[in-house]
């Protein structure tokens, strides 16, 4: 039997952007250890279908519309959450523009689809962690994840506003947990390598995705990352077995990179 440590049982915890990608892998394996997850997805209809099957396995779990870049509509699913479940545990700060985003110069960005980036990649975050952050305090503990990238790590090219914003996604881990430590609620970010999710590999570029076995063979794990593989480090990071750390990003990309 696992530790109790690790027990994440009947803990509530709410995954932006939980409906598809990486995100609906978090929410299984969540739902799998017992927690409740919330799938919050700016696609209702699909945040929905997946609480749906999760029930039908006898998992608990709620799906629900949001927009993480709108205040009223966090405002809104916060309040949903706290009526259906009572209080919330976990938040994982994980939607964001990423696979929709074209591969290109920084020059061709338009300042619109920079400023979008940002609503969605770090106002979102900042808006879902306040919206929380109340609930998590009355309750005496919380535990904030953000999602961020290791392109930050790398400098990665050709999505100028998206890595900015990943590694905006760092400070705020930082200062957020200096800020809220004294209410027992730890924030940290975790930054995935690229990861085959059916976004991420529907958006990319044939010829990129055929030199993934070379991008591979520079890792100290020579293969392609999967969602599977993130699951752990939010699992600890959600779990009493990381209660003293705070303000940290984890790596998680078969050391690509190291820092
Ligand atoms: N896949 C990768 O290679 C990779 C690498 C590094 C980091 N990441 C990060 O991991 C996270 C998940 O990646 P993914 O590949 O599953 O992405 P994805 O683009 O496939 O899925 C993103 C999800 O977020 C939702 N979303 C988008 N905008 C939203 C909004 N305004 N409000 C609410 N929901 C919104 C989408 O509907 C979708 O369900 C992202 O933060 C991404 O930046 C991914």
């Amino acid at each position: 039997m696992a530790h109790k440590i690790f027990d994440l049982s009947e803990r509530v915890v709410i995954v932006t952007g939980g409906a598809s990608g990486i995100g609906r892998i978090y929410c299984e394996a969540l739902a799998s250890c017992g927690a409740k997850p919330v799938i919050a997805d700016q696609n209702e209809m699909l945040a929905q279908q997946v609480s749906s099957d999760l029930k039908a396995c006898g998992r608990n779990a709620l799906g629900l519309g949001c927009d993480v870049s709108n205040s009223d509509s966090v405002q809104a699913m916060v309040a949903a959450v706290i009526k259906n479940f009572g209080s919330v545990h976990g938040l994982v700060n994980n939607a964001a523009l990423m696979s929709s985003l074209p591969r290109g110069p920084w020059y061709e960005i338009e300042p619109s689809d920079w400023d979008r980036v940002m609503e969605v990649n770090l106002r979102g975050l900042f808006l879902c962690s306040r919206a929380v952050y109340p609930h998590m305090k009355h309750s005496g503990s919380g535990r904030i994840i953000n999602i961020s990238s290791n392109r930050i790590w790398d400098g990665t090219p050709n999505r100028l506003h998206y890595t900015t914003s990943k590694a905006g996604v760092v400070g705020f881990t930082r200062a957020l947990s200096r800020e809220i430590g004294d209410d027992n609620i730890t924030v940290n970010a975790i930054t995935p390598g690229f990861t085959s999710s059916e976004g991420q590999i529907q958006s990319s570029d044939p010829a990129y995705i055929a030199k993934m076995q070379e991008l591979n063979s520079r890792k100290a794990l020579k293969r392609t990352q999967i969602p599977e593989d993130l699951v752990g480090a939010l699992l600890f990071l959600l779990s009493d077995a990381s209660s003293y750390i705070t303000g940290q990003t984890i790596n998680v990309d078969g050391g690509a990179m190291m820092h």
